[in-house]
């Protein structure tokens, strides 16, 4: 569903600036991970296209998404809510409550039919007919589906939604599934995380919202741009790891030294989500930066995976650095990685180049 108002509409009827719409759309540029030079492109969005509505439902859940989504810092959570989205419907940020409630939701439902953005919170917990969550007196199961069968796309916030969740942990006596095993037929974009960072949420939502499609996605389901590193690869505590230097304990002195987590049970090795570019509150810190390894909360089924606070398997661990001259080689290889890396990189830049000039050749000049 579309309201009629864009983004640049509502602004003026509310009677904020053009500065301030701008400097919004520039926010909104960096956060959705695109290249400076698609500002106007976001700006042209803002300027026109219709606001999407939204409707968001909490299942089998502990409304800690909703938690990490109010904290978001940049875009603002307010902005996105009263001049991004049109949300129509929310457990718990609507004022609204009860029968008239309820009624609107099936009225949005109707009107906007087949435009409308459902965004989930939660497992579905399906065993003695989904009665471990109800809502508005019925089982979420019956809800969801309701929803969704109309529903112009899918946004499953959080693990819960996306892969079950701590709720489907073994032994899973609710038999809570996520959102897509009852669901099908849908885009549907994974956001998981245990909660996700807030500007990841917000940032799905806005890139549905101006371009009217979901960003490109992973095998998993998950927006490339938030999911395609390694929390290991995008550690401040990564050159401790390399020289294997490791906390062995909580207290000890590579605790208080901030030495890699990885014998603490750090899951980074194995883990994808943004924590380590973005973090959290605004940039403020993320789980390895106040001192605790990664558990994992972004992977599926990250609850029953292996014993937190053990090490990871079939990790190469290197060598423990002892001498001045070994710390000297590591950082010789580091800068000679570097140099290849860099090296293999321009080689794939100048290839795209030149297939793209070769490309130009062959359609001639654009209109
Ligand atoms: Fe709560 Fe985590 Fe589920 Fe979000 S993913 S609702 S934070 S248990
Ligand atoms: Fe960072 Fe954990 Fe990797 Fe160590 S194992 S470098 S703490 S992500
Ligand atoms: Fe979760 Fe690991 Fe980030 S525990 S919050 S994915 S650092």
């Amino acid at each position: 569903m579309k309201t009629k108002d864009s983004m640049w509409d509502l602004f003026q009827r509310r009677g904020l600036s053009r500065r301030s719409f701008l400097k919004t759309c520039i926010t909104l540029t960096g956060i959705l991970g695109l290249s400076p030079s698609m500002l106007a492109d976001v700006v042209a969005a803002a300027e026109k296209n219709a606001l999407p509505v939204v409707i968001w439902l909490h299942g089998h859940e502990c409304t800690g998404c909703d938690e990490s989504f109010i904290r978001s810092q940049s875009p603002m959570a307010s902005d996105v809510l009263l001049n991004m989205i049109s949300l129509e419907y929310s457990d718990t940020l609507s004022a609204a409550s009860g029968e008239q409630f309820e009624k609107h939701l099936k009225e949005t439902m109707e009107k906007y039919a087949g435009k409308y953005i459902l965004a989930t919170e939660g497992g579905v917990p399906l065993a003695e007919d989904g009665i471990y969550c109800m809502v508005g007196g019925r089982p979420y199961v019956t809800v969801l589906k309701e929803v969704a069968e109309n529903a112009a796309a899918i946004i499953e916030y959080g693990s819960c939604a996306s892969w079950g969740g701590i709720q489907a942990a073994r032994p899973n006596p609710t038999n809570s599934v996520a959102v897509s095993d009852v669901v099908s037929g849908k885009p549907i974009i994974n956001v998981p995380g245990c909660p996700p960072i807030p500007e990841v949420m917000t940032a799905v939502v806005m890139h549905y919202a101006l371009f009217g499609e979901i960003p490109p996605l992973d095998s998993q389901g998950r927006p490339k741009q938030f999911y395609g590193n390694r929390i290991h690869d995008t550690c401040y505590r990564r050159a401790f790891f390399d020289s294997g230097m490791f906390v062995e304990k909580f207290d000890d002195a590579g605790a208080k030294a901030g030495w890699c987590l990885y014998k603490m049970g750090c899951r980074g090795p194995s883990s994808y989500n943004s924590c380590g570019n973005m973090r959290w509150w605004n940039g403020l810190s993320y789980p390895i930066q106040s001192g605790h390894g990664c558990i994992g909360c972004s992977s599926k089924g990250f609850w029953d995976n292996d014993p937190f606070y053990q090490r990871l398997p079939n990790i190469p661990v290197p060598k423990t650095i002892t001498t001045a001259d070994e710390v000297g080689m590591v950082a010789v290889g580091a800068a000679v990685a570097g140099v290849v890396a860099h090296g293999a990189i321009s080689a794939v830049q100048k290839n795209k180049r030149q297939t793209e000039k070769h490309d130009d050749n062959v359609r001639g000049p654009q209109a």
